[in-house]
């Protein structure tokens, strides 16, 4: 092919591809370059707009590493990661529970805790008691689903960015013969992603803040079921309806009760106000 101009090098770049054995990567690579292109003939970039995007792009990829996943937050501050969670895991179904994005806060295998024991070791905040069940697409309970949890501090940090020598407030349980999980925390606050990077610099430079409503994460793993990744919010939270990573459902926000001293819901007797979450998670079939 020669000569190619705005007009005809779409169909040129497609046409290369149209030896690819692997249907899926061809259907998926013709769509990215005449999407990407239509794009291009919208925008009509300069070469210099077209170089600082590369050099946007490059910065990216070397603010990675096993730490930190730039292009992560990229997708996640862009939409991308709630659009291909829609796609993925859109149910009408109320008795099944909402995803919502991951973050790259995750440690996979936190420590084994016991039902009702605490999480809070080596920080201090308001008291928060959690508790509920874990059912199937009827209402049945299922027992011995794995539920990690994990969430910052009540100045939203969490452990993984203030290097402490052991972990605190990730912890996994196992629910009981009646589908239950309960377990002690601190209350979270909302906190700003990660903004010393480039896309800390995207929101600077589009006049976003970098925001999260205050949340906790859960991840629930059984047999049979589909794996639920979600976060539950704090009702009235300032950063609800602005969320920097757009993951907030209404079905996930919830009054995090605040209760006066006295008795709380396991026994416990509480000196000082503390907080009660109550949920329910529903998980589909797989
Ligand atoms: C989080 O909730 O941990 C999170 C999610 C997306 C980007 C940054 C943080
Ligand atoms: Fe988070």
């Amino acid at each position: 092919m020669r000569n190619l101009n705005a007009d005809n090098i779409t169909d040129a770049v497609i046409k290369e591809f149209s030896g690819c054995r692997d249907e899926r990567l061809k259907t998926i690579l013709n769509s990215l370059v005449s999407h990407l292109h239509a794009f291009l003939r919208e925008v009509e970039p300069t070469e210099q707009e077209w170089t600082r995007a590369i050099d946007f792009l490059t910065r990216t990829g070397q603010m990675c590493d096993d730490q930190r996943q730039e292009f992560i937050l990229l997708s996640d501050t862009l939409g991308v990661t709630m659009l291909v969670d829609a796609l993925n895991h859109q149910t009408s179904d109320s008795m099944v529970s909402e995803s919502t994005v991951l973050g790259p806060f995750y440690v996979a295998d936190p420590p084994e805790v016991a039902q009702g024991g605490s999480i809070d070791w080596d920080v201090e905040g308001e008291p928060l008691y959690v508790e509920g069940r874990v059912h199937d697409g009827r209402g049945e309970p299922l027992a011995n689903v794995v539920i990690d949890v994990w969430q910052s501090d009540s100045e939203g940090f969490y452990d993984v960015q203030k290097e402490l020598d052991s972990v605190s407030l990730r912890a996994r349980f196992k629910t009981d013969e009646q589908g239950r999980y309960a377990f002690w925390t601190v209350t979270p606050s909302p906190y700003p992603i990660p903004t010393d990077g480039p896309v800390g610099k995207m929101l600077e430079l589009t006049g976003r803040h970098p925001y999260r409503p205050a949340h906790v994460h859960f991840m629930l793993i059984a047999e049979g079921y589909e794996t639920l990744v979600t976060q539950i919010f704090a009702e009235n939270d300032p950063y609800l309806d602005s969320d920097a990573v757009f993951g907030v459902k209404d079905s996930l926000v919830r009054d995090y009760e605040l209760c006066s001293p006295g008795k709380a819901p396991d026994g416990r007797e509480m000196q000082t106000p503390y907080r009660y979450l109550k949920y329910d998670f529903g998980l589909k079939e797989s």
